[in-house]
């Protein structure tokens, strides 16, 4: 039996990359639930350790009430390696600000993020989906992270932004480089890669200030609200974010998510059976999996969660991948049920002013590429044993680096 003593010295440190190495720890976060659910830990460079929060209610008490919950420095958890305090560039990101500048700044990203835009890009999904699929006709097995995953996020933003055909191989190495959570990539290698891109942002600013195009990057450089403007260093950060918000997370939904029907044949065989219950299968999937595993806040005045003390200045990690599997919000939390409804998952966050701003657009590529893997493969199957395949090392993204599929044969497109 699990005492406190023992869960507390045995817990993974929440903080660490290689906590993730094998999965999320769903054991530890259910004791935590069950036990601690407003925990304090320590953590090797906040000096007063930060608060864990793992229940569902309560993950949403903190996300919603953004006057008491900051995000400013930054939202991410220092890895306990190197000092993430808003220094290395992140406390510029959207993620990072707070209101009013918060709210002025995405009332000014979502000029580029219409629900038409995103509408706009489905038939350029579908045939860019088409043809990575093609691309596989003539094999019987491959990586589906690195044949299959990561291509349609990238395409999709470089479509919106307006990535020209000829240099999306350069941009997709730098996006790799920067955000691809490669161990083996050194940190001057990291830095190069992020300055080349932003580099290269700043020449597509330069050529669409006096000539705008059909493109995101155009709309955003000349959006206006109440007579304000975004910077052109504005747009080019976003442009940063898009890329790692917008690819990492979908091609773990699409990775993992398969791996989850796979392994769950009569859950896989539900939505085959009938495509309609595909955009309640992609949201069970979006919790089961949950892509993002938390993200943190910080106290702005001295307040509580469920009846805790919390300090003004303090740290506070949502654990999304636990609100996720809390049983007071779900029946049998741990059992993927692509039928489950109601379903008030948090994987795109737990609403407040910050809930993920591509999350229609995400819908839309699970949906088109999920579509096509039930679709178009016969005789899908896992190649090997999956709690051996390597996953990405973040404390922040949780799916595989690699994930070795086979098959009998390939349809052709519809
Ligand atoms: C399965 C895919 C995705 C997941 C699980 C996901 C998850 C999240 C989460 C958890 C947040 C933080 C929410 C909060 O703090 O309340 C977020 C924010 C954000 N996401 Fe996503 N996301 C996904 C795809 C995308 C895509 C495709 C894009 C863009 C093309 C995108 C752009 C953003 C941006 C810009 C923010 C920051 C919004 C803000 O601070 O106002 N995400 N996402």
């Amino acid at each position: 039996m699990t005492t406190v003593d023992s869960a507390r010295t045995e817990a993974p440190a929440l903080y660490d990359p290689a906590t993730y190495a094998t999965g999320v720890p769903h054991d530890y976060y259910r004791w935590l639930r069950d036990n601690e659910p407003v925990a304090h830990l320590d953590h090797p460079t906040y000096p007063n350790g930060y608060w864990v929060v793992t229940r569902h209610a309560d993950v949403q008490q903190v996300s919603r009430d953004s006057t008491t919950f900051r995000n400013a420095p930054d939202p991410f958890v220092d890895d306990g390696v190197m000092a993430n305090d808003g220094s290395a560039g992140t406390s510029e990101l959207l993620i990072s600000k707070d209101a009013p500048e918060h709210i002025k700044l995405r009332k000014l990203i979502n000029k580029g993020f219409t629900p038409r835009r995103v509408a706009e890009l489905s038939d350029r999904l579908r045939a860019r989906t088409d043809a990575i699929i093609d691309g596989l006709a003539d094999r019987d097995s491959a990586d589906l992270v690195h044949d299959l995953a990561l291509w349609l996020p990238l395409h999709v933003i470089a479509d919106m932004v307006g990535v020209p055909e000829e240099d999306r191989a350069q941009v997709f190495e730098w996006t790799e480089k920067t955000f691809g959570f490669d161990p083996d990539v050194t940190p001057e290698e990291r830095g190069q890669a992020t300055m080349d891109m932003f580099m290269y942002a700043d020449a597509m600013c330069a050529e669409r200030e006096n000539t705008p195009r059909d493109d995101l990057m155009s709309v955003l450089l000349h959006a206006e609200v109440d007579g304000e403007q975004l910077t052109r260093f504005q747009i080019e950060v976003f442009f940063m974010l898009l890329q790692n918000a917008g690819s990492e997370t979908t091609r773990n939904l699409i990775t993992t998510g398969t791996l989850a029907l796979l392994q769950h044949p009569e859950q896989m065989a539900i939505v085959s059976g009938d495509l309609d219950t595909l955009p309640g299968a992609i949201e069970e999937l979006l919790r089961f999996t949950t892509p993002v595993i938390h993200f943190t806040r910080t106290a702005n005045v001295d307040t509580e969660i469920g009846g805790q003390r919390i300090g003004a200045g303090e740290r506070v990690l949502m654990v999304y991948a636990s609100a996720n599997r809390d049983e007071r919000a779900f029946v049998e939390p741990d059992q993927l049920d692509v039928l489950r409804s109601p379903n008030d998952h948090v994987a795109f966050g737990a609403g407040g002013p910050h809930f993920c701003l591509g999350a229609n657009l995400a819908r839309l590529e699970g949906r088109i590429m999920f579509e096509q893997i039930l679709t178009r493969f016969e005789g899908l199957r896992v190649d090997g044993d999956p709690t051996e395949f390597p996953r990405v090392h973040s404390n922040l993204i949780d799916g595989f680096a690699e994930l070795p599929i086979a098959w009998d044969r390939i349809r052709p497109a519809r």
